[in-house]
């Protein structure tokens, strides 16, 4: 299949939807340009529904998808001086051949031609809450058809979220998507493995004569570099490299920290290519070989990452992982003493009480796709609200956790994180261990796409030696 024919089948999927649901015309802008300071920009990075639809890159881009199958795009026009300053557009009139639009138009024309658009149509559907203006700008392009409804044009009647339908999509991975994202999964594993061989050949070699030793950003640098030179355009979020009890801090990113022997490094770091990210996590030890109180935690985060692997298939809920990897991670807190036993219980009472929570805090996965905390539903669309215990051992009513089907795609990424505090055996203070791979549930179990860099101790040592 062409890559013209991927997006024409995803806009007609669209149109689809749109004639299901009454008739009604769908548009979508990409991301604005977002300037960083003075004269510079962020890199550009187009909007993903946009992008999912069209394929197109370019800013200042619109797509129109109309319930009878009918599409136009808004494109920048063609403009030497521009393109000479900027690069090369494709414009309008290259637009319907290379895309495989019905019509494209300039955008300077977009006020002008939308009311057309508008006019007659049961239904707008655009992307709710996501587009700063947008609401303004459709209440406008309506206002300007209303103002034509004496000469007999009818004005649409009601309003839709695009993302709905999107979202729902997004969340199936097709063949093409799935190519990409094994692709940008080996990119990050080698990504990974260039790093922990850094990181030991750094602390061996007496840093090659790197001055007060190696740092975080040295292994940030390695990442980076490998994910550029096999052509990811950019990291699918900021990199995480933590040293030490850095670990420890969810949200840290890369920064001066010095690596130590001894010490254990956690990096969170994926690249995107082609619109599409992956995401994997390894925590490992700088030097290359871990202590005792590092590989009995390390242990524990593997046993609960399998058993958070064996319940990611068909027919599982989203939850499933989560609670299979929480349950090996107490029961590890309590047979470690992280978790004293007469205090807390038995494992099932520490799941009850939440107790495990002073040492894992966060969720067992998300969705993946072209974002890296991808869209889609969580819960499982249809399905009615039930009781359910919160966080806090509230009851609330919550709709039961989305079912696990082929084609979707999430992260399994369970953690230890020890702070130091009163009760918690000192050997055991400031390690940080998170351990995170992207899986595709397949028709019968899932498929990690990111396990070109090792994961137990043994392989990591082994590595690094
Ligand atoms: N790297 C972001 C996450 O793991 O959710
Ligand atoms: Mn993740
Ligand atoms: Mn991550």
């Amino acid at each position: 299949m062409s890559t013209t024919t991927v997006y024409a089948k995803r806009r007609a999927a669209i149109a689809k939807a749109l004639k299901a649901a009454g008739g009604g015309i769908a548009l979508l802008p990409t991301a604005p340009e977002s300037p960083r300071n003075r004269d510079s920009d962020f890199p550009y990075r187009h909007d993903s529904y946009f992008y999912y639809l069209t394929g197109f890159e370019e800013p200042s881009s619109w797509l129109l998808i109309e319930a009878s199958g009918k599409t136009t795009l808004f494109c920048r026009p063609k403009d030497l001086e521009r393109e000479i300053w900027d690069g090369i557009r494709l414009g309008p009139k290259a637009a319907p051949a290379a895309l495989g639009v019905d019509a494209a138009f300039s955008v300077d024309k977009l006020d002008e031609k939308m009311p057309d658009l508008l006019a007659n149509q049961k239904a707008v559907w655009f992307p709710f809450a996501t587009h700063k203006g947008l609401e303004t700008q459709v209440d406008g392009w309506l206002n300007a058809v209303r103002a034509r409804v004496r000469m007999g044009a009818e004005c649409p009647q009601s309003q839709h979220d695009l993302c709905r339908l999107l979202d729902e999509m997004r969340l199936f991975k097709d063949s093409h998507e799935i190519a990409i994202l094994r692709r940008a999964g080996q990119i990050s594993a080698g990504a990974h493995v260039r790093a922990m061989m850094t990181s030991a050949a750094m602390l061996r070699s007496g840093a090659h004569g790197v001055k007060g030793g190696p740092r975080e950003y040295h292994l940030e640098a390695e990442l980076l570099h490998e994910f550029r030179r096999h052509g990811s355009q950019f990291p699918a979020y900021t990199s995480i490299v933590a040293a030490g009890a850095n670990a420890c801090i969810l949200h840290y990113r890369a920064g001066d920290a010095a690596l130590k022997p001894g010490e254990l490094c956690l990096i969170d770091a994926g690249c995107e290519l082609d619109g599409y990210a992956s995401d994997i996590t390894r925590t490992f030890p700088a030097d290359g070989k871990f202590t005792p109180a590092q590989r009995t935690l390390y242990d524990i985060v593997v046993a609960a990452q399998e058993a958070a692997i064996k319940v990611t298939k068909p027919g599982k809920r989203f939850t499933d992982p989560h609670d299979a990897a929480a349950r090996v991670l107490a029961q590890g807190m309590l047979d470690v003493g992280l978790l004293n036993k007469s205090k807390h219980g038995k494992v099932d009472d520490v799941i009850e009480s939440g107790a495990y929570r002073q040492f894992y805090m966060h969720r067992t996965g998300h969705w993946m796709g072209m974002d890296v905390h991808d869209c889609g539903d969580y819960t499982e669309p249809g399905s009615k609200p039930r009781e359910e215990k919160d966080a806090l051992g509230q009851l609330v009513m919550k709709k039961p956790p989305r079912i696990l089907r082929a084609g979707m795609v999430t992260t399994i990424e369970p953690g230890l994180y020890v702070r130091p505090a009163k009760g918690v055996p000192k050997e055991f203070w400031n390690i940080g261990i998170r351990i995170e791979d992207d899986a595709l549930v397949t028709a019968k179990g899932c498929e990690l796409m990111t396990r070109g860099v090792p994961v137990t101790a043994d392989e990591i040592e082994a590595l690094m030696a």
